[in-house]
């Protein structure tokens, strides 16, 4: 079966592949030659997904897969949530989001926080949803040089480490993505 990850991230695209079963051909948005800016105007989580998955879908007509992800913390009502990627402004730079929530955070003692993924899965037009969910705490300082965004400054429950700490494989047994996806291997057997 050819699926589709509509993603840019080549980083999200080597985590999934070590993921699904060696059966499936993962594309890229690269390999279909899809180098649009998809529009991610959904207020939630779940609607972003499915606009990536519906976008690739109905534009290029391969069956797709999309994930949205947020980094939701306690004390900050949730925030900021579905718009993490764009916290510090709209250039999604990785680095200064971690310093305005680390900002943020500088006086708050409660540090919990989870990451949170929806992924839509679009096969011959219908849809699933899948979810995934990893709880932790926002560290004071950055830790760590492996992962992208947030990964530095999340230690997940039960771990004195980061994400970032962690190499790839460990992180994909206990992320927010890496738990999402077990569920879409699972609901792909049927295939
Ligand atoms: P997106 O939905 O994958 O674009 O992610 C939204 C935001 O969450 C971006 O700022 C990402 O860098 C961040 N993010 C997504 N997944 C992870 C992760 O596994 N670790 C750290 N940050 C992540």
């Amino acid at each position: 079966m050819k699926l589709v990850f509509a993603t840019h991230n080549e980083y999200k695209l080597t985590e999934v592949k070590k993921i699904l079963d060696p059966d499936v051909e993962l594309l890229s948005l690269n390999d279909i030659a899809c180098f649009d800016e998809i529009p991610e105007t959904s207020s939630t989580l779940e609607g972003n997904a499915s606009l990536k998955a519906r976008y690739v879908y109905e534009k290029f007509g391969y069956n797709c897969f999309a994930d949205d992800t947020g980094l939701e913390v306690e004390a900050l009502n949730m925030e900021p949530g579905v718009f993490s990627a764009r916290y510090a402004g709209e250039d999604k730079s990785a680095e200064a989001n971690m310093q305005k929530l680390l900002l943020e955070m500088s006086k708050i003692k409660n540090r919990k926080a989870r990451f949170r993924t929806v992924i839509s899965l679009i096969i011959n037009g219908e849809e699933s949803f899948f979810e995934g969910i990893v709880n932790g705490s926002i560290l004071e300082h950055k830790q760590g040089d492996m992962g992208f965004g947030y990964d530095p400054i999340f230690e997940p429950e039960g771990y004195s480490q980061s994400f970032a700490e962690m190499n790839m494989a460990e992180k994909n047994i206990i992320s927010h993505r890496g738990r999402a996806m077990a569920l879409l291997v699972e609901f792909l057997k049927k295939y």
